[in-house]
């Protein structure tokens, strides 16, 4: 029973996992009815927009009972989220201000706008010269920026460094993307080559692309150095910001007094990405909703789907997907190595043992814990499947008094630093088609439509009436066959993942980054990195074309869903 049931075999499946599946969804269905029905209070959550949908999400899609869409991936960065999220102790938003038209103008009546008033004059600019450190020049970048590239908030301008000729500047700052709902922000840095009219106005006459502006590449932190000195190339910038580090608990004391949730592997384990995400968010729920600190194990298993190689694949960090850093900030956690290394400790050297109140199957609810002072609850989850998933305490009553806290999960700063460049290099004037097919598309029973609607010439003519022509087109696809969309090329500049490759190659940032996680070994980019990289891109284009709905008639969840 083990591989039965769950996630997206590939097909040929033999008979007794078929069986195992229409068993399996019957009993999942039956214990839906409760759930469905014990819902009445739920925060945005990509799955549950409604009680019917997750009906269906669980029902009709018969051979995966996660079947909801595993070629986008929504985190909490994605949804819309109450204000109050954001303006939690985490959140440094409220201490910064973006750079508006307002802000600049007061810039600019501070300096100054013409020659005479502070006698700095202009005449350097007769022989082509640009004095990068004059602050006339930073507004012109900024305003030019404001111009150009309306999807971006702007903070923090670096003062700009010259570039490679005398009438350039290389100017480097920190943005984000109105449509990303977190507060993380991200570097770029370009090279802007300036004109100056009669009236030593600056003016930006070009600029560079996405991360052009080398010279301004140093890393923020060390504080802007004294004239002169130039700046240094650095080969490979780390993110600086990124701080995802395992906390330890410190003294033994310490331990002694936290209160521990403790859940141990559970048939969760080497399940597809949506599943494991609604059932970490179970187990955090319900810590939170216990007031203990969640015992976490970062070291996860990757199903088969998302691998190259085709075969589930463990040790995978829960940082190369996600964000640890703002998860350790959002909610108690401790990574499991450094519990279980204290809790031996401890009861190595005291007599009376740390308290464990041991729970065996998941129909001891959260509100039955609630009293408990042990100072480890620890589920074990040790029956057959399907008994042993972790989510299974959160269904019935408990899903009225848990809560998944979707805002605490991100994706990856790492990953997301790929889907700035991407859509940076676009310069983020792009259009966007989202492209499922996979075995949806070999599935004519669910869709029958999907594969004809997804062909070559269909997607040429239906993407005809909606994106205007020569227009960037990101194609955010599970087909992997590069050449599917060549068609499309007669009419837009076509952009696939695959050919923004050096983004996660050996000689990027990510690369160097990921490798620092994983004892010096490189990483593979896997498929689940893909989908998490295709979803944002998807989600920051100007127009943006869905596959049901707009390219097909065909239902998301399969036949009659919708
Ligand atoms: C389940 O998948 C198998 C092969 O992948 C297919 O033959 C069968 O029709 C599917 N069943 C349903 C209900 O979709
Ligand atoms: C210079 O600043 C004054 C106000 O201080 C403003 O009226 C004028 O339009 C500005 N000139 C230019 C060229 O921006
Ligand atoms: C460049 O401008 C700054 C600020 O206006 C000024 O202090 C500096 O002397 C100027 N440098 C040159 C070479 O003109
Ligand atoms: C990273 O964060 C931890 C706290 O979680 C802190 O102790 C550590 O000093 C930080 N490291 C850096 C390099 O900022
Ligand atoms: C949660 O636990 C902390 C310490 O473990 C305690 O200070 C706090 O009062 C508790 N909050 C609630 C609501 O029980
Ligand atoms: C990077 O990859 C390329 C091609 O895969 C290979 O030729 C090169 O040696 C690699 N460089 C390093 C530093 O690993
Ligand atoms: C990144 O990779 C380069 C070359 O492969 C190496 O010189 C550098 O030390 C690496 N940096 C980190 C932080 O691993
Ligand atoms: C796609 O379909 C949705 C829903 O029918 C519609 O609101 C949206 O405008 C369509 N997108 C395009 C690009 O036509």
């Amino acid at each position: 029973m083990k591989e039965s049931g769950i996630g997206t075999d590939p097909i040929g499946q033999n008979l007794i996992k078929s069986i195992g599946n229409v068993c399996f969804s019957a009993f999942v269905f039956s214990v839906l009815i409760f759930t469905v029905i014990a819902i009445t209070y739920q925060p945005p959550d990509p799955w549950l927009q409604s009680a019917p949908a997750l009906t269906r999400l669980f029902t009709e899609t018969r051979n995966a009972t996660f079947h909801s869409d595993n070629s986008v991936l929504n985190t909490g960065e994605d949804l819309p989220l109450p204000t109050e999220m954001f303006s939690s102790a985490a959140s440094p938003l409220a201490s910064e201000m973006p750079v508006t038209e307002t802000s600049i103008e007061i810039v600019e009546r501070r300096i100054g706008n013409s020659t005479g008033k502070d006698g700095v004059g202009c005449d350097e600019m007769a022989d082509g010269q640009v004095n990068c450190s004059d602050p006339r020049v930073l507004v012109a970048v900024e305003k030019f920026n404001l111009h150009s590239f309306k999807a971006i908030v702007f903070f923090e301008y670096q003062a700009p460094i010259a570039g490679s000729r005398p009438d350039e500047c290389d100017v480097a700052w920190r943005f984000r993307n109105k449509k990303e709902k977190s507060w993380r922000k991200y570097r770029d840095f370009r090279r802007f080559r300036f004109s100056v009219n009669d009236d030593c106005v600056y003016e930006v006459l070009h600029s560079d692309g996405w991360h052009s502006g080398i010279n301004a590449r140093r890393p923020r932190s060390r504080p802007s150095s004294p004239k002169g000195s130039g700046p240094k190339f650095i080969p490979f910038v780390r993110d600086e910001e990124i701080n995802d580090t395992i906390p330890s608990l410190g003294s033994m004391s310490n331990f002694r007094k936290g209160r521990y949730l403790y859940y141990s592997r559970g048939g969760d384990y080497c399940k597809g990405m949506n599943h494991y995400m609604w059932s970490f968010l179970c187990g955090l729920g319900e810590a939170m909703y216990l007031n203990r600190t969640f015992v976490m194990d970062l070291s996860m298993c990757l199903a088969a789907t998302y691998n190259p190689s085709n075969r589930d694949e463990e040790g995978k960090d829960f940082r190369y997907y996600f964000d640890f850093e703002h998860l350790k900030e959002v909610v108690s956690l401790v990574e499991e190595g450094e519990f279980h290394r204290d809790w031996k400790r401890w009861d190595k050297t005291h007599k009376r043992k740390v308290p464990v109140r041991k729970v065996v199957t998941h129909r001891v609810t959260p509100m039955q814990l609630k009293k408990d002072k042990s100072t480890i609850i620890w589920r074990q989850f040790d029956a057959p499947e399907p008994e042993n998933y972790w989510y299974r305490v959160c269904e019935g009553q408990a899903a009225k008094y848990i809560q998944r806290p979707w805002h605490a999960l991100w994706k990856s700063k790492r990953l997301m630093n790929i889907v700035s460049e991407i859509s940076g290099k676009m310069d983020w004037d792009f259009d966007a088609v989202h492209v499922v097919r996979g075995e949806k598309a070999q599935n004519k029973q669910l869709w029958p439509n999907l594969d004809a609607d997804t062909s070559p010439d269909a997607l040429l003519s239906k993407l005809k009436g909606m994106i205007i022509p020569s227009r960037n087109l990101y194609v955010a696809t599970n087909e992997p066959f590069y050449n599917y969309f060549d068609k499309l090329r007669s009419l837009y500049k076509v952009h696939l993942l695959e050919d923004y490759k050096e983004s996660w190659g050996n000689t990027s940032e990510w690369y160097n980054e990921t490798m620092a996680l994983n004892k010096g070994w490189p990483v593979e980019f896997d498929g689940y990195m893909k989908v998490i990289v295709d979803t944002e891109v998807l989600y920051r284009a100007k127009t943006r074309v869905e596959t049901f709905n707009n390219l097909t008639k065909d239902c998301k969840d399969g036949i009659g869903t919708c």
